[in-house]
């Protein structure tokens, strides 16, 4: 197997991880001119360059994407806090944290189980993967049953159009969905900052959560005696999705761009150049979790850089762990979720996200 060309090809490949290992032991952060980014890889670089202040999480060119501007879409954009940085971001940030926190471990799971329940018998699996945890994180925000299937649909729409590599007519289905969901937020009586970050709430979960679903179906196929070892409780099945998250990393790299020119571990990174942080390498490496190559359910919480860290930290981190283990065991309490998944044929064709897809 041909070693991935770089650290956005890795995201996709079969076996990125001797790649990501050889990055962190050769060169934890250099400037890569094939793709015109730097790249960190160890856990230092990428924990230094989430913690830098002169690190943001958008060009300062371009807050919002040039493409959104003047739309519903871009409105939302520029309310998020995981799209913005300084006092915008400090003042309204902490309102997520706690709107995340406003669920039980319990409620969540039972959203996670009654979406599952709905959805296995309509869903062939890449769609199910795809829907489950926007359809839970629905349920817990309240949305009526009678607009579950629209407001998810809109979520979907609104995170594709707002891609980089959006189309003309993907932009314009975000423009009309950001307007439906706003309209949804305002019959709720929110403030427009707190009905873009329900949005959010939504479409965040979506793909990671998502990925995070379809990677324990991997390990679980590969080492069937981790399955029975976490059929046993939900506290065992959770333990087994966190090591998944970490071991696997649904998100394997996120983005800054430079707002001043910084010194980032001695190396000179100039203003506007953008970095990428392989979350999934930082994971791995002996400095954050000692046998970092060793899958290990016992490893207990706070090992992964998967969720991020520093000011963006992911409030949804117990949340998606939740969703995951709740699914996980429903699927396999009714005895189906081998013949469910099948077999693995590869990676969506994304450049942060490794969600399996599976067919016969
Ligand atoms: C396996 C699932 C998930 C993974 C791997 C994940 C990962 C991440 C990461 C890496 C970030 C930080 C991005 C950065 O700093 O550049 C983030 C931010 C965020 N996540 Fe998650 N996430 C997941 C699920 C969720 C869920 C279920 C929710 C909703 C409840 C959520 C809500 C958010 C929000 C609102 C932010 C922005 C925080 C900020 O910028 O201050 N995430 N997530």
């Amino acid at each position: 197997m041909q070693p991935p060309r770089d650290a956005i090809e890795a995201v996709t490949h079969l076996d990125p991880w001797p790649f990501y290992r050889s990055l962190r032991q050769e060169r934890p952060l250099y400037f890569d001119a094939g793709l015109g980014l730097w790249v960190a890889s160890s856990h230092a670089a990428v924990n230094a360059a989430l913690c830098h202040p002169g690190l943001r999480v958008r060009p300062t060119a371009e807050p919002v994407p040039r493409a959104l501007l003047g739309t519903a879409a871009g409105e939302v954009f520029a309310l998020l806090v995981r799209m913005t940085d300084g006092e915008f971001h400090a003042v309204h940030k902490p309102a997520a944290v706690q709107a995340a926190r406003r669920w039980t471990l319990a409620d969540v799971a039972r959203a996670a189980e009654d979406a599952a329940a709905d959805l296995l018998p309509r869903l062939e699996v890449n769609d199910f993967i795809a829907a489950l945890p926007v359809q839970a994180m629905a349920r817990l925000l309240g949305v009526p049953d009678d607009l579950r299937d629209d407001t998810c649909r809109w979520v979907r729409q609104f995170t594709q159009g707002i891609a980089p590599t959006a189309d003309a007519q993907a932009v314009a289905l975000a423009d009309d969905a950001a307007a439906a969901l706003m309209a949804q937020g305002r019959a709720l009586g929110l403030q427009p900052v707190q009905a873009a970050n329900r949005i959010a709430f939504m479409q965040q979960a979506m793909d990671a959560t998502g990925g995070l679903l379809g990677l324990a179906a991997l390990q679980l196929a590969q080492a069937p005696e981790q399955g029975t070892a976490a059929d046993a409780s939900q506290e065992a099945m959770r333990g087994f999705v966190r090591e998944v998250e970490r071991w696997a990393a649904p998100i394997q790299n996120t983005r800054r761009f430079a707002a001043e020119s910084l010194t980032l571990l001695g190396q000179p990174v100039e203003a506007g150049q953008a970095i990428l942080l392989v979350l999934a390498s930082a994971n791995r490496d002996e400095a954050l979790n000692p046998q970092a190559e060793r899958f290990d359910v016992h490893r207990g919480q706070g090992r992964s850089m998967g969720f991020g860290a520093g000011p963006h930290l992911c409030p949804g981190a117990s949340i998606a762990i939740e969703i995951v283990a709740a699914c996980a065991r429903h699927i396999r309490v009714g005895g189906k979720f081998d013949t469910y998944f099948g077999r693995s044929t590869g990676f969506r064709p994304l450049p942060n996200a490794r969600i399996p897809v599976f067919g016969q």
